[in-house]
């Protein structure tokens, strides 16, 4: 039964619990790495008083570097070792878009940088708006081109090249000329530069890898985040067309994104729980186990083109709650059988609870708070969220920092 497996999994040393963590503003503040962090995830690492190992993973909505650069940063920072399969970027669940679209402008981040985690997700042909300013400078009046950007972009006919997507990676670090670029493309007919639509209705798809309005860096106040940028985008569409932006978004705190994160999160649970049995000197069947996974994925990708937000929002809602109450409820008629002789098949029931710590009320604890009531929500002091205001979003529980956030779960569980 769940029951007698969680038993097990607790009696040997891995909880049946676990943690999500938001970065900026929880981990990190711009270059520094907030000090509490450290002693916090070595706890999780087994460094408690139980000595039990406690699975966790990074839910952040930033991005513009690869996951593998995300987890480098990260475990040099941390001093511990953090793996692609713990990190989820706000442009992450993007890679579900990759047969969707074949021609996509990726637009963010640091020159070249978004185009190569495009390029890395399997991107066909990817452009990014400094390709667009090489191809014909008058695109942007008031801005030229550096050596290094012209270095960085590639040579393209926009005239000839529709774009079918606009994919929004990471933080636009032109805001004046990315705008005026996305607007072009969102108003002409089928993506081609120098081109305008009688009706408005032939552009490429708008999508964004998250939509905090601000976000925290090292600077004392928040800053202006991605989501900012498409209130700004959607008001002069709005402006020029009389109609409201279409956008499609991902990260925290949108539904696609959480059903996301359910998946990374149980993968990498089986994953801590295999090493720890093997570290025990048990053999795991690694076919019978890969034929269980595969099962367990042969749902559907969260993600399609009309992936739903569940904010107010401009776009189609998609919001299917029934999808939620489906995932991963397979696990009832399997045991864990542990002996030393025999192989073992490991499956393991849904955690049985998600401690999520984040700054934000509007992406993080809203985003806890949303789609399963096994997810508790820890609000923490160190980023947008600043004591002495209300937080738009309750959470269950309110901490300094996420050292205190963690100590509180644990204790909470034991
Ligand atoms: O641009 C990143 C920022 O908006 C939020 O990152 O880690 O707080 O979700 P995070
Ligand atoms: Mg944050």
């Amino acid at each position: 039964s769940v029951r007698q497996k969680r038993e097990i999994i607790d009696h040997e040393r891995v909880a049946s619990y676990a943690f999500a963590f938001d970065i900026d503003g929880v981990i990190v503040r711009g270059p520094e790495t907030i000090p509490e962090a450290r002693t916090a995830l070595r706890m999780l690492n087994g460094e408690n008083k139980y000595n039990i190992k406690v699975p966790y993973i990074f839910i952040t909505n930033g991005g513009g570097r690869s996951e593998r650069a995300r987890c480098k940063d990260l475990s040099k920072r941390l001093g511990i070792t953090v793996t692609e399969d713990q990190v989820i970027q706000g442009h992450t669940p993007m890679k579900d878009l990759v047969p969707v679209y074949k021609n996509v402008l990726v637009v963010g981040g640091v020159l070249n940088s978004c185009r190569e985690v495009a390029k890395g997700y399997g991107f066909k042909n990817v452009y990014i708006p400094i390709d667009i300013m090489k191809w014909n400078p008058s695109v942007t009046p008031y801005y030229e081109l550096s050596d290094e950007e012209k270095e960085a972009a590639v040579d393209a006919d926009f005239s000839k090249i529709n774009i079918d997507a606009i994919l929004v990676f990471a933080d636009s670090r032109n805001w004046a000329a990315d705008q005026q670029i996305i607007l072009e493309l969102l108003l002409s007919k089928n993506g081609v530069m120098g081109t305008v639509s009688e009706s408005y209705e032939d552009g490429p798809g708008l999508y964004f890898a998250h939509s905090d309005f601000v976000w925290a860096t090292d600077y004392g106040l928040s800053r202006y985040g991605m989501g900012a940028l498409q209130v700004s985008i959607a008001a002069l569409y709005q402006e020029h067309t009389g109609k409201e932006l279409q956008v499609t978004r991902f990260g925290k705190p949108q539904r696609g994104t959480f059903r996301f994160a359910e998946k990374v999160l149980s993968k990498w649970r089986k994953n801590t729980l295999e090493t720890h049995v093997e570290q025990l000197g048990m053999t795991i069947d690694k076919q019978q186990q890969a034929q269980r996974l595969k099962q367990q994925q042969a749902n559907d990708s969260p993600f399609g083109p009309d992936s739903e937000t569940d904010q107010e929002t401009d776009i189609t809602s998609t919001e299917d709650d029934d999808e939620l109450d489906e995932e991963d409820d397979d696990d009832d008629d399997e045991g864990i059988v542990i002996n030393k002789t025999s192989k073992i098949v490991l499956d393991l029931p849904p955690a049985s609870t998600v401690y999520f710590v984040g700054d934000t009320p509007e992406s993080d604890i809203r985003f806890a708070n949303s789609h399963d009531s096994s997810w508790y929500s820890i609000l923490v002091k160190t980023g947008v969220f600043q004591e002495g205001t209300t937080p738009k979003y309750q959470p269950k529980q309110l901490c300094e920092n996420v050292l205190e956030a963690v100590r509180f779960a644990i204790e909470r569980e034991h």
